[in-house]
């Protein structure tokens, strides 16, 4: 049978520029705004560490075996913990920035670079699963219902979608964490998976306690804030009025606050079939 083809050339490497000591994608197609360095890799890894795998009914043909994509993996954490589980299925992380873990890769995971914001370099209907987690802020409102049609393109039929993404929507915010909420932009997924025509589509809502107040999980996630923060200040400074000083000083703040407040972010869960 012929298959109709609509997946586009891959665009070479993503180039870098560095800026304030941090590594920041330099690319007209990369709406991406974090670092991609060292530290990023280091928050990605607490990140990571502070969610279960996935939600999808998938269990079953996971460990019989089938094809899985994840879009934008960073470092690959996911990739690699579920390919330890999973050793019948295949695993593909794609990423622009060249941060995949290089050592011992064991041989159902495969990393490629490439820029999901301009389409998906595989084959119509290639994959069971497509999983991606943390790339709001690494695509354009445009580029990001774009990709999840390109997802939709290359899952097989009754194949499963799931997404994870931060909501910079606060609850309790205390005023510095109310001024980088502003700062910052949310998008509403269910919509993006329902336009792009996904069925049974779950839609979970997660706040995730910052600071002590919230035991275990509010310090872990206080950790990834005191990370996180600092490596969106370039695009924050570059894409808004706040001054270096101005946002310094409103980050110190929210650190302060996030306990008096008893402040919690909002993570989204979203995940349906093809
Ligand atoms: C916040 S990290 C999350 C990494 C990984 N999904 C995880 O949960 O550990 C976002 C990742 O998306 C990647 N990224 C950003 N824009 C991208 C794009 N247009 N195409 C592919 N990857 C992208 C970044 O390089 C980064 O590694």
């Amino acid at each position: 049978m012929e298959t109709t083809q609509h997946h586009r050339e891959v665009i070479s490497a993503t180039t870098f520029r560095v800026s304030g000591g941090r590594r920041l994608a330099d690319d007209v197609n990369v709406a991406y705004i974090l670092p991609s360095d060292k530290d990023e890799v280091k928050r990605l890894k607490l990140n990571h560490d502070l969610w279960s795998l996935y939600k999808s009914d998938m269990h079953d043909q996971l460990k019989k075996g089938i094809r899985v994509l994840d879009v934008g993996c960073g470092p690959g954490w996911w990739t690699l913990d579920m390919a330890a589980l999973y050793p019948n299925s295949q695993f593909i992380g794609i990423d622009m920035a060249d941060v995949f873990v290089t050592k011992d890769l064991p041989s159902n995971v495969t990393f490629k670079q490439m820029n999901a914001g301009t389409g998906l370099d595989f084959e119509d209907a290639s994959f069971d699963f497509v999983f991606q987690r943390f790339l709001v802020m690494g695509l354009s409102v445009d580029q990001y219902s774009s990709s999840v049609a390109e997802i939709k393109r290359v899952l097989k039929p009754e194949g499963a979608i799931e997404i994870l993404e931060l909501i910079n929507d606060y609850s309790n915010p205390s005023p510095a964490f109310a001024r980088i909420g502003l700062w910052s932009r949310s998008i509403f997924l269910s919509s993006v998976l329902e336009n792009a025509g996904f069925h049974n589509i779950k839609d979970v809502n997660y706040d995730v306690p910052i600071g002590p107040w919230g035991g275990e999980p509010g310090e872990m996630f206080l950790a990834i804030q005191r990370l996180a923060l600092p490596a969106v200040k370039v695009m924050v400074t570059e894409l808004t009025n706040a001054t270096t000083e101005e946002y310094d000083k409103t980050v110190k703040q929210a650190f302060e606050e996030a306990n008096t407040h008893q402040v919690s972010t909002r993570f989204r869960l979203i995940y349906a079939s093809k």
